[in-house]
C-alpha cells in the first residue's frame, strides 16, 4: 500500500491533498496515465492525482469499449504509472465485470489494486446497488472515488456516449446518487457529461471534492483523458474535450520522416555509428578466413 492510504478510508479526508484544494477553491487537476512516460508527462505537467482509467481499453488496447478491459491488463498500465507517480494520489479504475456482483468481489478487486497496483484509491461506476459495494470497500481501509453521470462501463456501442441528467428526472436521479455515494463514505466524486447546473448544484450539495468532466466549470477540480487532451487519438473527440496538443500528428510525423531517411540513406549518417580504428579493422580483415577485402 502506498503513502496516500490514510488511517481512514472514508470520507474526504482519505484524499487530504484533493480534500485541501477544495476548501481553499483551488481547482483540482485530475488526469488520466496509462504507463510510465504518461504518467512523467503527467508529473511534469504538475498535476494533483492521476487516474488509471478504463479507457486505457480504448486509448492504448485498442478496444471499442471500457468493458473490453480486464483486471489484469490494468494493473499491468497500473503498475508501470505507479513507478512514475510519487507525492501525489494515484487512483485505479476497477473494470467492468470485476467488482459488481458482490461485495466480497468488489473487496477483492480493491484490494489487487492496492496490493499489485499500488494505487491509493480505488474508482467504481454508480450508485444505487454499488453503495453497498463502495462501504465494503471503505470498511476493507481502501478509499473510493464514486463515479456519476455518463457511465462508460454500461455503454456497449462506440455510438452510446450521451449526456445524462438534462431532464429534471435524471438529472434528479443523479444528484440523489452523488449524495449516496458521499454518505456511503467516498472520498471524492467524478461527474461525467452533465449539464454544467446541475452539476455546479451536485457540488454545492457535497462537501467531498468533486471532479467533473464534461460538466462545466463549477466543479471542485476537472479531469480528462491524456490521449484526448494531447491529441493522440483518432476519430471523434467528445464536444467537452479540449485539445491541447497534436501528439499523434508530432508522432507520425516524426516516424515518417524517419522512414523516408532509411529509405532514401540519409539515414544513419557518421553521428549514428560506432568508431573502429583502421589497425583494428585492418586486424579483423586479416584474421577472418577467406577475407575477400
Ligand atoms: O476511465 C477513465 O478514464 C475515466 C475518466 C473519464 C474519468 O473514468
Amino acid at each position: 500500500m502506498s503513502a496516500g492510504v490514510r488511517h481512514s478510508a472514508a470520507g474526504a479526508s482519505a484524499l487530504p491533498t484533493l480534500e485541501a484544494a477544495r476548501a481553499r477553491g483551488v481547482p483540482i487537476v485530475m488526469l488520466t496515465a496509462y504507463d510510465y512516460p504518461t504518467a512523467r508527462v503527467a508529473m511534469a505537467a504538475g498535476v494533483d492525482v492521476v487516474l488509471v482509467g478504463d479507457s486505457a481499453a480504448m486509448t492504448v488496447l485498442g478496444y471499442t469499449t471500457t468493458r473490453d478491459i480486464t483486471v489484469g491488463e490494468l494493473l499491468v498500465l497500473t503498475r508501470a504509472a505507479r513507478r512514475a507517480v510519487e507525492g501525489i494520489p494515484l487512483i485505479g479504475d476497477l473494470t467492468f465485470g470485476s467488482y459488481e456482483a458482490s461485495d466480497a468481489m468488489a473487496v477483492a478487486t480493491a484490494h489487487r489494486f492496492v496490493a499489485e497496483g499500488g494505487c491509493d484509491a480505488v474508482k467504481l461506476e454508480g450508485a444505487g446497488e454499488m453503495i453497498s459495494r463502495v462501504r465494503a470497500i471503505i470498511e476493507a481501509g481502501i478509499p473510493v472515488v464514486g463515479h456519476v453521470g455518463l457511465l462508460p462501463q454500461s455503454v456497449v456501442t462506440p455510438d452510446g456516449y450521451r449526456a445524462q441528467g438534462r431532464d429534471a428526472d435524471q438529472a434528479l436521479g443523479i444528484i440523489a446518487d452523488a449524495e449516496a455515494l458521499e454518505e456511503a463514505g467516498c472520498a471524492a466524486l467524478i461527474i461525467e457529461a452533465i449539464p454544467a447546473e446541475v452539476a455546479a448544484l451536485i457540488t454545492a450539495r457535497l462537501s467531498i471534492p468533486v471532479i467533473g468532466i464534461g460538466a462545466g466549470a463549477g466543479t471542485n477540480g476537472q479531469v480528462l483523458v491524456f490521449h484526448d487532451l494531447l491529441g493522440l487519438g483518432e476519430g471523434h473527440v467528445a464536444k467537452f474535450v479540449e485539445q491541447y496538443a497534436q501528439g499523434r500528428a508530432v508522432l507520425e510525423e516524426g516516424a515518417r520522416r524517419w522512414a523516408d531517411d532509411v529509405r532514401a540513406g540519409r539515414f544513419p549518417t557518421a553521428v549514428h555509428t560506432y568508431a573502429i580504428t583502421p589497425e583494428a579493422m585492418a586486424m579483423i580483415r586479416q584474421r577472418l578466413p577467406n577475407a575477400s577485402n
